[in-house]
């Protein structure tokens, strides 16, 4: 891959986007390699993703601009798409996914961060949707996401005012749930990470489940939700060691993911 590394570091799997000289921008080739890596998780043995970007300056800056500039309307359309099949599958991944975002986080990267469950981002991170500056609306899921999870009002000021913000504003409106010092970030990503990992596996996967899909449909369709995925976790033997291990007084070694 020209873009993406992709390491495992014990039960945790680290996606690093990797092309500096643009801030670590999205073009094609960038999110097709995301998708490709995304595609070879090993889902046997990692537990929880990190996904970052390389640098001290950048998350991601955003969708390459100097791709989008010449497109049609068919393929702006198009390379929407092509973002959000794969965001999608990042929002969609069985496993927990953390962004750790190490700088700009502005349009396409704002919108990666979106995707993943949980976002933790260094003092020296910037959020924003420049989009409309550039002509363009958010494309890569940013007017879906960003209202949801920073609410309605907050989320239409940055977008029509491609409002930047800072890590602590970021932080204020629960766009992001920690701040640290850079030097930390990864540090700190990686105990959120394995705080994920030691748990049971398919338990957390069904709870990410049924957060998810609950948060589609009224609540008495996400209880029931809630319920069959409750109930799917006692045909586990994690759920058997689990609370025998509570019962015996002793501690779980190990979750075997099954
Ligand atoms: N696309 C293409 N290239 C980009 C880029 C992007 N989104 N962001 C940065 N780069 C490139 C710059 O063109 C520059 O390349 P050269 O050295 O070849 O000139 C290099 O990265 C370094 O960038 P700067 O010199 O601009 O660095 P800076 O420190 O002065 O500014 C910045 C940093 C504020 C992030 C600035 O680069 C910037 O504003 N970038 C664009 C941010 C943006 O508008 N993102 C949204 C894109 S649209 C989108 O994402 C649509 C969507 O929803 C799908």
């Amino acid at each position: 891959m020209e873009f993406v590394t992709y390491q495992v570091e014990g039960r945790i799997g680290i996606i690093t986007i990797n092309r500096p000289k643009a801030l670590n921008a999205l073009n094609s080739k960038v999110l097709e390699e995301l998708d490709k890596t995304l595609d070879g998780v090993e889902l046997n043995t990692v537990r929880a993703l990190i996904i970052t970007g390389a640098g001290e300056k950048s998350f991601v800056a955003g969708a390459d601009i100097s791709e989008m500039c010449a497109l049609t309307k068919a393929e702006g359309e198009a390379f929407g798409k092509k973002g959000n099949d794969v965001f999608r599958k990042i929002e969609t991944f069985p496993i927990p996914v953390i962004a750790a975002i190490n700088g700009y986080a502005l349009g396409g990267g704002c919108e990666l961060s979106l995707s993943c469950d949980i976002r933790i981002c260094s003092e020296n991170a910037i959020f924003g949707q420049p989009e409309v500056g550039l002509g363009i609306t958010p494309g890569f899921g940013g007017t879906q996401r960003l209202a949801r999870i920073v609410g309605i009002g907050m989320a239409k000021e940055m977008i029509y005012g491609a409002r930047s913000i800072k890590a602590e504003e970021a932080y204020r409106i629960g766009l992001v749930n920690q701040v640290y010092p850079l030097e930390e970030l990864m540090v700190a990503a990686k105990k959120m990470a394995e705080a994920i990992a030691k748990n049971a596996p398919i338990a957390v996967r069904n709870c990410k489940k049924a957060i998810d899909d609950g948060l589609q449909v009224d609540m008495d369709q996400a209880i029931s939700i809630e319920e069959k995925l409750f109930g799917n976790c006692f045909q586990t033997e994690d759920q058997k060691e689990g609370m025998s291990a509570f019962l015996e007084k002793r501690k779980v070694e190990t979750f075997f993911n099954k």
